[in-house]
């Protein structure tokens, strides 16, 4: 693929640039030109820059697996009804073909029914409160109606693994039913399959995390990113460790990619740059470094210059420009489901892309994973969310936005990647064939991070290897750990 500084010189000589010719390779297309010039031909049809743009997304082993349709205009209430129908119809079909749950009842059926009777149900949590013996009473609603299913404490394998039920939530009962409510002997979550073996690429190839680079902030860590684009320019590193720079051929950027501006009280104060095509400028000025051979893959985060409530479009051009320019950077939503890494006979990888904004809610209201550390075990929180199959299940985990024709925040599929960001902390491990990485940051830490009790691990970058499967977390950070 020409340069756009190439085509754009070749147009300054007062000829025109076909797609076709656009798709060669800079010298390629000089010397064409220079044929072009001496015969007296014309390469034909102008060009804008943007096709250039665009059509380069579509040679590519890139492979954008969601595309999220928008509602134009205001929502009602309607909209957010129509939002959770979607999200239950879906999560109670998938637990419907658990065994167990093979027969379930609608909750006004073994409502009329009455009497004791072992019932199976499917629900979304409305409710969830410890009763005065200390047995856990749970609000199931159903489109037919609502019943109230106890935990006993005395069953201390199911009492416990109801810790991890959360409000809004599809969840299945089995119990007996006596006196309108449900004692539960069974409790199933939409669930991971547990999987026997970890796809695997044929090639030994790379993928890079970065996460939260934060471009524009004071508190940049610009010695440690330099030091990690010389390391991918094989410029540093030893002998083993530049063969695997050269080998990486996917950057990730979980968002975040910019400071932003106003995104908290007092944040001007920390700010660098404070416009936000210029942070975009710094961002590209420091990736432009990268070589073209590596994709980077970005979506937005909260910092990003897109709405906050989720999924989030990508970062449109008019503030995102420079970045959009590099012919090896590519923009998607928040989240993002992408297939990379396809082969002749290997049909390559998923990865579920998604910032992260709603892990700190379940890093204070899971009580076990806040008294484990709370934000410090996102390994927890990331597993807990693709138990329940969606990224956010109750409602003031996230912002979001209810759109019209699905549910964009459910884990359809079990992706081979499953990749957050945003709480700028570092997660490396394989859960169930999946490769659960939370992608650090490459910025110190904000005030206002202190006040949310946030502690980062800064400059690590996380590299998983395809052909293996192996992750390995490289820390280039120079500052003093906390
Ligand atoms: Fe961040
Ligand atoms: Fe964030």
């Amino acid at each position: 693929m020409a340069s756009l500084e190439a085509i754009r010189k070749i147009q300054e000589r007062g000829l025109l640039v076909s797609p076709e010719a656009a798709r060669l390779d800079d010298n390629e297309l000089f010397f064409l030109a220079e044929i072009a010039e001496k015969k007296g031909l014309i390469v034909v049809k102008p060009i804008e820059i943007e096709p250039v743009l665009e059509e380069k997304k579509e040679e590519e082993d890139i492979e954008e697996l969601l595309v999220i349709e928008e509602k134009k205009g205001k929502r009602s209430y309607d909209d957010f009804v129509e939002y959770y129908n979607r999200r239950y119809e879906y999560l109670s079909r998938l637990l419907s073909h658990r065994p167990g749950l093979e027969n379930v009842s609608s909750i006004a059926r073994i409502s009329r029914n009455g009497g004791r009777q072992e019932v199976a149900v499917i629900g979304m949590v409305r409710d969830i409160a410890l009763t005065r013996n200390g047995n856990k009473a749970v609000v199931l609603e159903d489109p037919t109606g609502k019943i109230t299913v106890f935990f006993s404490k005395n069953n201390e394998e199911l009492f416990n693994a109801s810790r991890d039920i959360v409000l809004d939530e599809v969840i299945g009962i089995k119990g007996l039913m006596s006196r309108n409510a449900i004692m539960a002997s069974q409790l199933y979550f939409p669930g991971i399959p547990p999987i026997q073996n970890m796809k695997k690429s044929p090639v030994e190839e790379y993928i890079l995390f970065l996460g939260d680079t934060h471009f524009g902030s004071a508190l940049f860590l610009e010695k440690e990113f330099n030091n990690l684009l010389s390391w991918l320019r094989g410029e540093a590193g030893n002998e083993k460790q530049r063969e695997i720079a050269e080998k990486i051929k996917y950057i990730v950027i979980t968002g975040d990619i910019v400071e932003g501006i106003g995104i908290y009280p007092g944040q001007e104060e920390e700010l660098r740059i404070r416009n936000i095509r210029g942070q975009f400028e710094e961002a590209a000025r420091h990736l432009s470094r990268i070589p073209r051979d590596k994709k980077i893959i970005a979506i937005p985060g909260n910092h990003d210059p897109v709405r906050v409530e989720e999924p989030q479009p990508r970062i449109p051009a008019e503030y995102a420009e420079a970045l959009l320019r590099l012919e090896n950077f590519y923009m998607y939503t928040n989240p993002a489901w992408i297939r990379i890494g396809k082969k002749q006979g290997f049909e390559g990888f998923t990865m579920l892309l998604y910032h992260g904004s709603s892990l700190v809610y379940y890093a204070d209201h899971i009580e076990y994973i806040r008294a484990s550390g709370g934000q410090k075990r996102a390994d927890h929180i990331m597993k807990l969310l693709l138990e329940k199959r969606h990224l956010a299940p109750t409602q003031g985990s996230n912002l979001f936005v209810p759109t019209p024709h699905d549910d964009y925040l459910l884990i359809k599929q079990v992706p081979d990647f499953f990749v957050t960001g945003h709480i700028h902390r570092v997660v490396a491990q394989n859960y169930k064939g999946i490769s659960l990485i939370n992608s650090s940051c490459w910025t110190g830490k904000s005030e206002d991070q202190e006040r949310r009790g946030l502690e980062p691990q800064p400059a690590r970058a996380i590299i998983a290897n395809l052909k293996t499967r192996d992750l390995r977390i490289l820390n280039f950070y120079l500052g003093q750990e906390e």
